[in-house]
C-alpha cells in the first residue's frame, strides 16, 4: 500500500493517506520533549505503528565527544552552529533510510527546532519526500516544573558526568538562555497551515491545529491523556484456578485452595503498601473477581481485561491441542504474536482490545490490575517497551505482583512473589516448530527468555 521514493529522487512527492509521518518536537530545553518522544514512540510501536526516535542531541554528543559548557549553544558560536546543522542533516538522512529501508511509519524528530528557519528545513525535506509533518510544541513557564525536569533527567545526562550538581544546573539554565535568544514558538497566524499540537505547562491546556489524518488524531488523543504525576501501577494475575491445576487453558473456573490463599495474601500485601486512592480493576471472569473480593475494597470489572479467547482450544491441555490440532499448534509456535486461535483471538487482537485500558491507565494514578497471563503480557510489554516478539513470551507467573514505577524516561519494575505456591503455566517456544514435527517435540521446550 505504501508509496516510497527512490533514494536518488529529490523532486516533490505527493502525499498519500499512508505516507510516513515525521513528528517534530519543538520547545526550549527541559520542556519534556525527550520524555514525550520516548513515551509516544513506545505507544505507537505497541499499537503496531513502527516508530523510532531520532534524537539530535545524541548525534551532537557523538560528533563532539566532550561537552565543555553552555558556550557551545551560544547563537554566535559559528563553528558549533555548523556542527549542529550537520547533526540535524545526518538525523534527517537517517529518517529517510528508516522510512525507505526499514519499513518505518513514524519518525519522532527530537530536537529543539526553535527557529522558523530550522522548521522550514524540515518541512522542505518532508515535502521532497512526500512525508507528513506534525509538530509537537511543549511550552512551559513554571520554574518549578523546569527545575524538576532538570533534576530528574538532565543531571544524569552524559553531558554532566563528573560534574558538580549545582554547576550542572547553572550550566543548563544558561544553555536554556542561549536558546531563548532565537526561539520563535509556532505562531497562530504565520503557522496556521501547519499541523501541530501545543502543550502548555505539561498538559494544563492544549492547542490543536490542522490535524491531517487518523494517526495524527490518535497522537493528539494520546498526548491529551498522559500525565506526569508520580504513581504506581500493580499488575498481577488471578489466584491459581481449578483449570490451572488441571493444566487446561482458558475457561471460567473459580480459584483453587492455593488461589484462595493467594487472594488473601494479595489483600495483606496491598493493605501494607498504604496506597492513596487505589483503584482495583478485574476482568469479567470468576477467577479475577474472586481474587479481588478477598481484598475487601471496591473494584471495577472490565470486559476488555478478559483472557485471550483460545477459540476451539478453550479448556484444553497442550497435549490435547497437539492431538486434535497439531498443525494449528505448530503455526502458533511459529508466530505466537500474530497467530489467531480458530474462532478465537491472537495476541495482536488482544493489544487492540486492551488499548482503551492502557489509555485509562495513563489517565489514572495508583491502580492494581488483576488480570490474566496473556493480558498481563500485553500490558507489561507496553510499560517495559518490549517488542511484539518478546511480548508473547514474557514471564508472568501466578501469585506474583509486578510493581511498576515510572522513573525519568522509563519504568522501574519490581517482581514480588507472595509466597503461595502455584503451578507453572509458562510454555517456552519449542525448538522444533515445523508443521509435521513429532508430537514429542511439540511438548519439549527449552527456556529462551529469562
Ligand atoms: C532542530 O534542532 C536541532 C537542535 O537544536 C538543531 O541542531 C537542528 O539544526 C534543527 N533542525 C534543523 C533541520 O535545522
Ligand atoms: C495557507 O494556505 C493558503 C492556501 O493554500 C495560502 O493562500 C496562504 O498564503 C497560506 N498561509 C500561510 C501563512 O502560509
Amino acid at each position: 500500500m505504501r508509496k516510497r521514493t527512490r533514494c536518488e529522487s529529490t523532486a516533490s512527492v505527493p502525499q498519500f493517506t499512508n505516507s510516513p509521518t515525521m513528528i517534530v518536537m519543538v520547545g526550549l530545553p527541559a520542556r519534556g520533549k525527550t520524555y514525550i518522544s520516548k513515551k509516544l514512540t513506545r505507544y505507537l510501536n505497541w499499537i503496531g505503528v513502527p516508530t523510532k526516535v531520532f534524537n539530535v542531541g545524541q548525534y551532537r554528543r557523538d560528533a563532539v565527544r566532550t561537552y565543555k559548557s553552555y558556550e557551545f549553544f551560544r547563537p554566535d558560536n559559528e563553528e558549533a552552529m555548523k556542527i549542529r546543522q550537520a547533526c540535524a542533516l545526518a538525523a534527517l538522512k537517517d529518517v529517510f533510510c528508516y522510512f525507505t529501508q526499514d519499513h518505518g511509519q513514524v519518525a519522532v524528530f527530537d530536537a529543539t527546532n526553535t527557529t522558523r528557519e530550522r522548521r522550514e528545513v524540515i518541512l522542505t525535506f518532508a515535502k521532497e519526500n512526500g512525508y507528513k509533518v506534525f509538530f509537537v510544541e511543549s511550552l512551559c513557564d513554571d520554574p518549578e516544573i523546569i527545575a524538576e525536569n532538570i533534576k530528574q533527567v538532565k543531571l544524569s545526562s552524559p553531558d554532566y558526568v563528573n560534574c558538580d550538581k549545582e554547576d550542572a544546573v547553572t550550566d543548563f539554565l544558561k544553555r536554556i538562555e542561549c536558546y531563548k535568544v532565537t526561539y520563535v514558538p509556532l505562531d497562530d497566524d504565520k503557522d496556521r497551515n501547519l499541523s501541530y499540537i501545543k502543550i502548555f505547562n505539561v498538559g494544563s491546556r492544549y492547542l490543536v491545529n490542522q490535524v491531517q489524518d487518523h494517526i495524527q488524531s490518535r497522537i493528539v488523543y494520546y498526548l491529551m491523556n498522559i500525565h506526569v504525576t508520580p504513581r504506581t501501577i500493580y499488575l498481577c494475575r488471578h489466584g491459581e484456578s481449578e483449570l490451572n491445576l488441571l493444566g487446561r487453558i482458558g475457561g471460567d473456573s473459580g480459584l483453587s485452595p492455593r488461589g484462595i490463599k493467594f487472594a488473601a495474601a494479595l489483600g495483606t500485601y496491598i493493605r501494607g503498601q498504604c496506597i492513596l486512592d487505589l483503584k482495583i480493576w478485574t476482568s469479567h471472569m470468576r477467577r479475577t473477581i474472586q481474587t479481588a473480593e478477598a481484598i475487601g475494597v471496591p473494584y471495577e470489572q472490565w470486559k476488555a481485561l478478559n483472557e485471550i479467547d483460545a477459540g476451539v482450544c478453550e479448556e484444553m491441555t497442550y497435549e490435547e491441542i497437539q492431538d486434535h490440532f497439531p498443525e494449528e499448534f505448530a503455526l502458533r509456535d511459529q508466530d505466537k504474536y500474530r497467530y489467531r486461535y480458530p474462532k478465537g483471538e491472537s495476541y495482536e487482537d488482544l493489544v487492540q482490545r486492551l488499548e482503551p485500558v492502557i489509555m485509562e491507565l495513563e489517565r489514572q494514578e495508583n491502580v492494581l490490575v488483576i488480570c490474566h497471563q496473556a493480558v498481563m503480557r500485553c500490558l507489561l510489554a507496553y510499560f517495559l517497551d518490549k517488542s511484539s516478539d518478546e511480548l508473547s513470551y514474557l514471564k508472568c507467573p501466578l501469585h506474583t505482583v509486578m510493581k511498576l514505577t515510572p522513573v525519568a524516561y522509563g519504568c522501574e519494575v519490581e517482581s514480588i512473589f507472595l509466597n503461595v505456591e502455584a503451578v507453572n503455566t509458562h510454555r517456552d517456544r519449542p525448538v522444533n516448530v515445523d508443521v509435521d514435527r513429532d508430537p514429542v517435540d511439540a511438548l519439549l521446550t527449552v527456556p529462551e527468555h529469562n
